[in-house]
């Protein structure tokens, strides 16, 4: 399967147990793994029991395995503090002001959030080459993906920058004939260089999710669950990327069948709604449902990872990436 894996779905419903879960079973099978975590709730720092940071660390007692935890705060505000530093290089110093205030806008807008770690997970992937394996607890969603269409979109204001600024190039060149600056002023133009990097970085990403990432979707046995997963489906579809397969977490477990008590009673009312759902699922739903895991008394950490990993009908052959960042 490919390198990239990542498994989405709403706060909640079980990603980071599941790729955690997951993590752990591409590990025990030997390759080398690095989970990569955002969410600052529940995190991997938990499931594993040692905290995490911003580069990947071992995970201890078990080999093969590394975590990073990204913090998307501080990924927001190195973000744009990185597009402040490039901006202030190219405007003049009365715009500086400016543009510290509309950054300062721009740091609290959802939006600022996702793209942010999308361009973190994309680095990831791009230095990615000591791991058989990178797994990611969030997949992109909606407005990261609309991302993916970008390069189009950047190709034709290049092209089309370019040709303006050709043209005044060339009258001033009529203007100073024998000098050769003014092509060379183009050649250097820091905003078509930085349009042009910005281009080639979300191409990297486009074609690498594409062809070397497989997505799961995690879901709970519930209406709401239910609908956000089809949702999410038709999302990732829309950016061209199909989710390979659904995980079902948090089932209710049977009781033993003598067991007549209301607890009892409550539990297989419980289930027939919850087959019900993942009937549906099973018959509408075109990714398979690839594991069914039941609640567990407890959190789910240390052995009992591996229990979880068990039940994973998910390969953890790795099939090496096919595109390269340069
Ligand atoms: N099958 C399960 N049985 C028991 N607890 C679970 C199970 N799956 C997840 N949990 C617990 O539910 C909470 C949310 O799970 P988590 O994996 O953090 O979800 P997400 O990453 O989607 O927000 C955590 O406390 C986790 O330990
Ligand atoms: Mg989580």
């Amino acid at each position: 399967m490919e390198p990239f894996v990542f498994f989405g779905g709403k706060g909640g419903v079980g990603k980071t147990t599941v790729s955690s879960s997951y993590a752990v079973k591409c590990a025990q099978a030997g390759h080398e793994t690095l989970i990569v975590s955002t969410d600052p709730a529940h995190s991997v720092s938990d499931v594993f029991d040692q905290p995490f940071g911003d580069d990947a660390r071992p995970v201890e007692g078990t080999e093969h395995l590394w975590a990073m935890q990204i913090d998307p705060d501080e990924e927001v505000t190195r973000h744009l503090d990185e597009i402040r530093q490039n901006l202030s290089e190219q405007v003049s110093a009365a715009m500086v002001g400016e543009i510290n205030r509309q950054l300062e806008m721009a740091h609290g807008t959802p939006g600022a959030y996702e793209a942010a770690l999308f361009d973190r997970f994309v680095d990831v992937m791009r230095s990615a080459d000591r791991y058989d394996r990178v797994v990611f607890d969030t997949s992109p969603t909606g407005g990261t993906l609309r991302l993916l269409g970008l390069p189009d979109l950047l190709e034709q204001w290049v092209d089309r920058l370019m040709q303006k600024r050709e043209v005044s190039i060339d009258l001033f060149e009529k203007a100073a004939v024998g000098n050769n600056d003014p092509r060379r002023v183009m050649e250097g133009d820091p905003v078509l260089a930085r349009l042009q990097e910005r281009k080639e970085f979300f191409e990297f990403a486009g074609r690498t999710l594409r062809e070397d990432a497989a997505f799961f979707l995690v879901l709970n046995p519930d209406e709401l669950s239910v609908n956000e997963t089809e949702r999410a489906i038709a999302e990732l579809d829309d950016a061209e990327l199909s989710v390979r397969g659904l995980v079902a977490n948090k089932l209710t477990p049977e009781p033993d069948p003598d067991e007549n008590g209301r607890g009892a009673r409550y539990l297989r009312d419980r289930i027939a709604t919850e087959t019900e759902r993942l009937d549906r699922v099973r018959e509408e739903f075109a990714p398979p449902l690839v594991a069914t895991i039941e609640t567990r008394v407890s959190e789910i950490k240390g052995d009992l990872l591996t229990d979880v990993a068990a039940e994973l009908d998910i390969e953890t052959t790795v099939d090496p990436p096919t595109v390269t960042s340069n």
